[in-house]
């Protein structure tokens, strides 16, 4: 994947999705992996997912587009720039995915979440790899304001030197998570890891900072 600096494009940032053998396209199939593992393993006939930094939403729309029991799902996808909100709602009324709505708004502030959270499951991928390091940290602490119950939370980060992913993989632990599933493989540098929560949920504030975007 290409490295992230002040000048990123974040619609163009989504292109190497096109290839089916780049680096991004290959995280995105494991994320829709664990997406759809995640539905597999869910019996309740509402669920309620949040995508943090949505992007053009291919995770969740390429994982639902093809599930029967895409109805289930209500999910939210949070996302600032508003080239990849438009794609986003092209993709899902393509997909025919009624339960996706795309929000533009700064996924850093509580206040876009709303009625959005407490979520079954946050998709988290492209975010801990933009922000600072002490975001990190605090952004996996304030996921019990944003997960429900049992709520699955999946996250990408790049494993560029020095690599955080050591430490992220503690702070989720710290706050309540058992680690479900961690991909690193060697030949990239994108990893993808899944987070089940064990913590008792506490409620969002209406507002308030969770990170700041620093690309
Ligand atoms: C690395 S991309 C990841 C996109 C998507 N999650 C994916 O993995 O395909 C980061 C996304 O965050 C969006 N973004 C940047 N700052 C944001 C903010 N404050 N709130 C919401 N989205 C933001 C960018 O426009 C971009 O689409």
């Amino acid at each position: 994947m290409a490295s992230v600096t002040a000048a990123t494009d974040w619609h163009d940032w989504h292109l190497p999705y096109d290839d089916d053998t780049s680096p991004l396209s290959r995280r995105l199939r494991l994320v829709q992996r664990h997406i759809n593992d995640w539905l597999d393993g869910r019996t309740e006939s509402s669920l309620r997912v949040v995508s943090v930094c949505a992007g053009q939403g291919h995770d969740l729309i390429g994982a639902l587009a093809s599930r029967s029991d895409a109805d289930r799902v209500r999910a939210e996808l949070i996302e600032f720039d508003p080239r990849n909100v438009a794609a986003a709602r092209i993709g899902i009324s393509g997909a025919g995915l009624n339960g996706i709505t795309v929000t533009q708004a700064d996924a850093g502030d509580f206040a876009a979440y709303g009625t959005a959270v407490p979520a079954d499951l946050v998709v988290l991928a492209g975010v801990l790899g933009n922000i600072s390091d002490g975001d990190v940290r605090a952004t996996i602490g304030a996921l019990p304001r944003l997960c429900a119950s049992n709520a699955t939370v999946i996250w990408t980060r790049a494993r560029r030197h020095p690599d955080l992913t050591p430490a992220i993989r503690g702070w989720f632990a710290d706050a309540g998570f058992a680690e479900e599933a961690f991909h690193a493989p060697a030949d990239v540098l994108f990893s993808v890891g899944v987070d089940r929560f064990h913590g008792q949920p506490q409620q969002a504030p209406p507002n308030g900072r969770i990170f700041t975007f620093v690309a």
